[in-house]
């Protein structure tokens, strides 16, 4: 399984500081003179799809394959005690099993990350995108956490992810319909990071799951003056540079803070080794290779299975070549946080603090998976 937080490349790319330099001349530029659409602060938070309302209608939706009570599944409508004792219940179990076997956790945040940043806030014209970074509120916002990761499973970026989504749907079966898929994986990201000595992240209810996929790419690519920066997917590439980084969660709303945070739980992610591959696997390297693939390499090697700040620790080691051999595996969007000095306030003031660096994760992580919510209450 590849445990990449977002690109699932192969990638046994150990990056140095100064091979990451030279290939990337254009990150150096970056550093120069900033894109035009440089968002350094947050843009106002963009409209919610679903008005929250007292007078949400149940939806008891899908039939449970288990033989099961049908329960309305969670909305604005429902008493909050029953939400909240199954959002308990729910969190339990995930805890439970993940305490036991932590290299789960990884996965089940990649799972909630993949179904929930394909939100896009434009889906209209394109015209005004390149003189106004703001364009995108008079638009209807699509995608977002609504399960729909479930029809995207074939997507090269989510590979490796039908074993999480598989753990999360069997759990979810035990409640019969009364959460929804998207509550379920939304959940299962937040309980994951407590259950390995992260913050608890309390989270909204009643998200209604799609029923088909999640546009794959972006109606409105976007684009900075730099060469590598052009954002034209909703999840983020693996080789983005940092003006890329900043186009990307900007349109999600996300200020640098926030993106630098959630990028912290890169610290669990795993990329495929060659070790111990079948000889067939080596020559032609198919998905199913990628995804059964005996060894699995750590990209931070301390902190693979514990939610701490030891990420931001080893990016500013790797920045200062202070970094042992099989120590780190980075890939270019994590070295972009320390290489872009705008970004390395954050790294540099979430390596200091790590209660800092759990307050912005738990903050970031709300904004990234409440937007197609609709209690008004967290869980
Ligand atoms: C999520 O999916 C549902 C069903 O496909 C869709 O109606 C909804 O618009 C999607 N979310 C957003 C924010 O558009
Ligand atoms: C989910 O349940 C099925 C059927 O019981 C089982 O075969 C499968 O291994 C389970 N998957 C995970 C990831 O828990
Ligand atoms: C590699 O495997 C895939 C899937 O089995 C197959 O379609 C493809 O033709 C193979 N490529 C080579 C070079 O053997």
């Amino acid at each position: 399984m590849q445990f990449s937080l977002w690109h699932a490349s192969l990638s046994a790319l150990a990056l140095s500081r100064s091979s990451f330099l030279q290939q990337s001349s254009s990150a150096l530029l970056s550093l120069a003179s900033p894109p035009p659409l440089h968002i350094l602060e947050p843009p106002p938070p963009p409209p919610t799809t679903t008005t929250p309302t007292t007078t949400t209608t149940a939806t008891a939706t899908a039939a449970p394959r288990t033989g099961r009570v049908i329960i309305a599944r969670a909305t604005s409508n429902d008493g909050d005690s029953q939400i909240a004792s199954v959002a308990k219940a729910f969190r339990n179990d995930i805890q439970t099993i993940v305490k036991n076997d932590p290299s789960l956790a990884g996965p089940l945040i990649r799972l909630a990350f993949h179904d929930a940043a394909t939100w896009e806030s434009s889906r209209g014209s394109t015209s005004s995108s390149s003189s106004n970074p703001y364009f995108w509120l008079r638009q209807q916002p699509s995608g977002g956490p609504n399960g729909s990761i479930q029809y995207e499973l074939g997507r090269s970026e989510n590979r490796g992810l039908s074993k999480p989504l598989q753990f999360v749907q069997n759990i979810t079966h035990g409640y019969a319909a009364s959460l929804s898929l998207a509550d379920a994986i939304a959940l299962a990201g937040a309980s994951a990071v407590e259950a390995i000595g992260g913050p608890t992240i309390a989270i909204r209810m009643g998200r209604i799951d799609a029923t088909q996929a999640d546009p794959e790419f972006l109606r409105t690519p976007l684009k900075a003056s730099t060469r590598r920066s052009i954002v034209t997917k909703t999840l983020p590439e693996a080789g983005l540079d940092s003006d890329g980084l900043r186009l990307y969660f900007g349109q999600l709303g996300f200020s640098e803070k926030e993106f630098v945070a959630l990028c912290g739980c890169h610290g669990l992610g795993r990329h495929v080794s060659l070790l111990g591959m079948p000889k067939d696997c080596l020559r032609n390297l198919t998905r199913t290779c990628l995804e059964e693939a005996p060894v699995l390499l750590p990209f931070v090697t301390k902190s693979v299975d514990t939610f701490d700040n030891s990420y931001f620790q080893f990016l500013l080691k790797w920045n200062s070549n202070d970094i042992k051999l099989g120590d780190v595996a980075f890939i270019p969007t994590d070295v972009d946080l320390v290489v872009d000095t705008g970004l390395k306030r954050w790294v540099d003031y979430f390596a200091q603090d790590q209660n800092a660096y759990f307050n912005a994760y738990g903050q970031a992580y709300q904004k990234l998976v409440d937007r197609t919510a609709t209690t008004q209450e967290r869980y």
